[in-house]
């Protein structure tokens, strides 16, 4: 199934891999990935023909190695294994894996194609779509990088039956996203969707509408100076929740956290984008059915405010938000008063009470 010419959604990933490395000479294939995907899920590549000539780095797993060591790693092991402007890179792993490897390759020599073979949810249908790559730095996520666009982005379901139900429904969290922002078919058919009992065969369609979705924006706005921005929905809240999160060494999977950013977002969008209040309040008890409910403290909201004002998406002083009018219609570049946010997050915690 084919999103656009650069994004393959596909239960056969040995085929169009095959197809998609049969231009690269065979001694100029590098592989990127992580000690967790060397071993769950580089075998499915063992049927590729020519497999054992790509070169191969692992690097360590885990969120804390998103750093510039590893960068260096890969420019190191490329550098050393010859590497030039005819070579291939291919990245294998979660959003960790595909954010490093692809700013190494879009760093090496001014340039090397690579492509992404996500093997999350939360990657396949946000972190390896759409050219954002980067690092960690001085404690901030993301904080270096730059947007180039992957060769091809190869998106194969089988890898998600090996993740555990929490990762599911952190990827899901932005395929609902999607829907919000976006359509109201997306919408109905993940809320028809069986989590529990997932059907993979119907999730790779699924997945399939969520890339077109975010492609959509992603084509209009590459480099995030407009409506772009609307990917951002619920993530003003939510990346406040997850550093709070990360703080009380409690931390919450990024899909939770925007879930329950996009619960308190809901509510800012009825605030001042006329969102209709028994809509918003159905939703944010489905998004709760899921991801379970999350207590904070009227003690936190100072903190949660000034984390809101560090968002990379904001302009000066002004915290930028992502809010909808209805199912489907977004506004981008929205202002909410300190007490409208306030508001928000008492919604947020009244609704999670027990
Ligand atoms: N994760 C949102 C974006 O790629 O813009």
């Amino acid at each position: 199934m084919n999103t656009n010419n650069s994004v393959v959604v596909t239960d056969q990933l040995e085929s169009t891999l095959t197809s998609s490395i049969s231009a690269f000479p065979d001694d100029k294939l590098f592989l990127v990935t992580d000690q967790n995907s060397a071993k769950f899920c580089l075998p499915l590549l063992c049927e590729i023909p020519n497999i054992e000539k790509f070169k191969t780095i692992v690097i360590p797993s885990g969120e804390e190695n998103k750093l510039l060591s590893s960068v260096e790693k890969i420019w190191l092991f490329l550098s050393q294994n010859g590497a030039d402007r005819k070579s291939l890179v291919v990245n294998l792993g979660g959003g960790m894996v595909t954010d490093l490897g692809s700013f190494a390759a879009s760093t090496f020599k001014r340039g090397l194609p690579f492509i992404n073979i996500p093997t999350t949810l939360l990657s396949q249908v946000d972190a390896s779509v759409g050219g954002k790559t980067g690092f960690n730095f001085n404690g901030l996520k993301n904080e270096i990088g730059v947007i180039n666009q992957p060769l091809q982005v190869i998106i194969d379901t089988r890898f998600l039956k090996t993740l555990d139900h929490e990762n599911i429904i952190s990827g899901y969290a932005e395929m609902i996203k999607h829907g919000l922002i976006h359509s109201q078919d997306h919408l109905a058919e993940l809320r028809k969707f069986d989590l529990d009992n997932p059907d993979y065969r119907e999730l790779q369609g699924i997945i399939a509408h969520s890339v077109l979705i975010k492609n959509y924006f992603v084509e209009k706005d590459p480099h995030e100076r407009n409506i772009r921005k609307a990917l951002n929905f619920g993530h003003t809240v939510g990346h406040a929740f997850e550093s709070l999160s990360l703080r009380n060494s409690q931390p919450l999977l990024h899909g939770h956290a925007v879930a329950f950013g996009m619960i308190a977002e809901l509510y800012l969008s009825r605030l001042n984008s006329g969102f209709a209040d028994g809509i918003m309040h159905h939703l944010s008890q489905w998004l709760i059915s899921i991801y379970g409910k999350y207590q904070i403290a009227a003690s936190d909201y100072e903190a949660l405010y000034e984390l809101m004002g560090h968002d990379k998406k904001n302009e000066g002083k002004r915290i930028n938000f992502t809010l909808i009018r209805s199912v489907g219609e977004v506004e981008i570049n929205r202002d909410c008063s300190k007490e409208q946010v306030f508001e928000a997050l008492d919604y947020f915690r009244e609704l999670n009470h027990d």
